[in-house]
């Protein structure tokens, strides 16, 4: 069944659409304005949008443009009451799959409607591959994401390193995916049905590793007393993953390099060479390179494992991803808690978009089970983030040459204070500006309040002008649109009174 979401602030249109869809069988969900609308595509897939273009909030031509960055897979058909040449070649631009003039009689809608799927539905099953990657049994919760170019390259790379069995060395800073490539790139091959067999390398005593990885004989060292076979063998015929591989001591290094030579090894305490069909995966965040130089690290070796290596960017160059991210794990933990939450406010979304993640996606996991545990309703909001996350922002907002002075000048205001005939200094050492709220006392001015004074001020006044339409303030005041929401939302101004 189809999932519709209805987008209109009209509620008796918003409702008529709702039935006519819902007699023809779709799913229908509905929302009021863009805004809503944004967040609900954030926390659930749809796969068909109809929306009107002046709302409140957030218009539909705003909308679309979020949506699309999201999911650019969703078809949005725009409505509008009016007929606007402009809207209508922006909302074909920004990626709408077609433009429709209100009134439109509910059977050409659904009609329209059912076209744009089976349309869609055609197109998918021409281009459908990668990212789609198997990732083994008891993983079928587990999905690769990134839409990011970075991963999508990896995502190539994948699903040619599933076609061969040639050694594989994944590198990438801890918690960036190396495991999951490994388990990707052999449920995707050949050898899916083989086992897949893992072994933290980092984590075996030095003098444990050998018997863990070939076996030993009956007697072989003390405690001993039964023969064992080791990963090798019991990985026959699939793959054997070696994490951390940068760990390992220099004689297990020469052993290794000879199992990848001659596919022959020796179990501990046996002079009888066994042969085995193993492909190898291994991985480290290790920089070989200067391992390597420092003698502690076989250059044979790395050479060996190296023939076709894999590199996990860490998330803080692949930021696209980060919203994905969060979904995924909104969705993930939306099941294992049995809960609904729809998904992040963009204020909570900037944050960790800004955040440089040195944990990677493994931390990004763990701080949106955080939330799940800090956040009370159905959205996570920013100030259910842990402290850790607000590191960088100051950063960012650095970079951000609107948060910095560069549109709300303070020599500007100053100078306006100082030029306007309505400044007053009363005689008790107070200071009164034209906005009229004092921002000092006793003398003492306070810069920072005033600065938000004005920042309000200013804003209500370009709503005013712009009646309450938010691209177009933020064209019109010189804001960025994302800038502008933030301190829509800071300064609890409501645009709907200026609309
Ligand atoms: N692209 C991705 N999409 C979804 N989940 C991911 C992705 N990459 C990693 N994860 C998840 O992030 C967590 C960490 O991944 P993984 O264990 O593969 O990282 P790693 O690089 O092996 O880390 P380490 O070096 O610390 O061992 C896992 O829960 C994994 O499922
Ligand atoms: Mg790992």
């Amino acid at each position: 069944m189809h999932k519709v979401l209805v987008v209109d602030d009209d509620k008796v249109l918003q409702q008529s659409v709702k039935q006519a869809l819902e007699y023809h069988h779709f799913v229908v969900d509905v929302a009021d304005n863009g805004k809503e609308a944004v967040t609900k595509v954030y926390g659930q897939k749809y796969d068909l949008v109809v929306m009107d273009v002046n709302m409140p909030e957030m218009d539909g031509i705003q909308a679309l443009t979020e949506i699309k960055k999201h999911d650019p897979s969703v078809i949005v058909l725009i409505l509008t009451a009016y007929s606007n040449v402009t809207d209508a070649v922006k909302a074909v631009k920004e990626g709408a799959y077609n433009y429709l003039e209100k009134p439109i009689s509910s059977e050409n809608l659904v009609a329209l409607i059912k076209r744009a799927l089976k349309a869609r539905s055609m197109v998918e099953t021409l281009t459908f591959s990668s990212p789609t990657l198997s990732l083994g049994e008891g993983s079928s919760k587990d999905k690769f994401v990134g839409e990011s170019n970075a991963m999508k390259k990896v995502f190539d790379v994948i699903s040619k390193l599933a076609k061969v069995t040639t050694p594989v060395l994944i590198r990438g800073e801890s918690g960036t995916g190396k495991e999951l490539v490994a388990k990707a790139i052999h449920y995707n091959s050949p050898r899916k049905d083989e086992k897949f067999v893992t072994i933290n390398c980092g984590a075996i005593s030095e003098n444990l590793i050998e018997s863990e990885l070939f076996g030993h004989e009956k007697g072989a060292f003390t405690g001993a007393d039964q023969r064992k076979i080791g990963k090798f063998q019991f990985a026959e015929g699939g793959t054997i993953f070696l994490d951390e591989i940068g760990d390992i001591s220099a004689a297990m290094q020469v052993k290794l390099l000879r199992v990848l030579q001659e596919k022959t090894f020796m179990p501990v305490g046996s002079n009888r060479e066994i042969k085995v069909d193993v492909r190898i995966i291994a991985a480290s965040h290790k920089p070989f390179e200067e391992m390597i130089k420092d003698g502690s690290f076989r250059e044979d070796l790395f050479y060996r494992l190296n023939v076709l290596p894999v590199y996990l960017p860490p998330l803080r160059e692949r930021k696209t991803d980060i919203p994905h991210l969060v979904n995924h794990y909104i969705n993930y933990f939306n099941n294992v808690h049995n809960l609904k939450v729809i998904g992040a406010e963009p204020d909570a979304l900037e944050v960790l978009t800004n955040y440089s993640w040195p944990g990677n996606i493994r931390e990004l996991r763990n701080i949106i089970e955080h939330c799940f545990i800090m956040e009370s309703s159905d959205m996570i909001h920013a100030q259910s983030l842990p402290a850790v996350v607000f590191k960088d922002q100051k950063k960012a907002e650095a970079k951000d040459p609107v948060t910095t002075d560069s549109v709300i000048d303070i020599a500007d205001i100053q100078n306006s204070v100082l030029d306007n005939p309505t400044q007053k200094t009363t005689g008790t050492n107070e200071v009164q500006f034209s906005f009229g709220t004092k921002v000092g006392e006793g003398g003492k001015l306070d810069f920072a309040l005033a600065k938000d004074l004005f920042e309000k001020e200013f804003i209500v006044q370009a709503l005013k002008l712009n009646r309450g339409r938010i691209n177009q303030t933020a064209l019109n005041a010189n804001i960025p649109k994302k800038t502008l929401l933030r301190k829509i939302e800071k300064y609890e101004i409501n645009p709907k009174d200026y609309y």
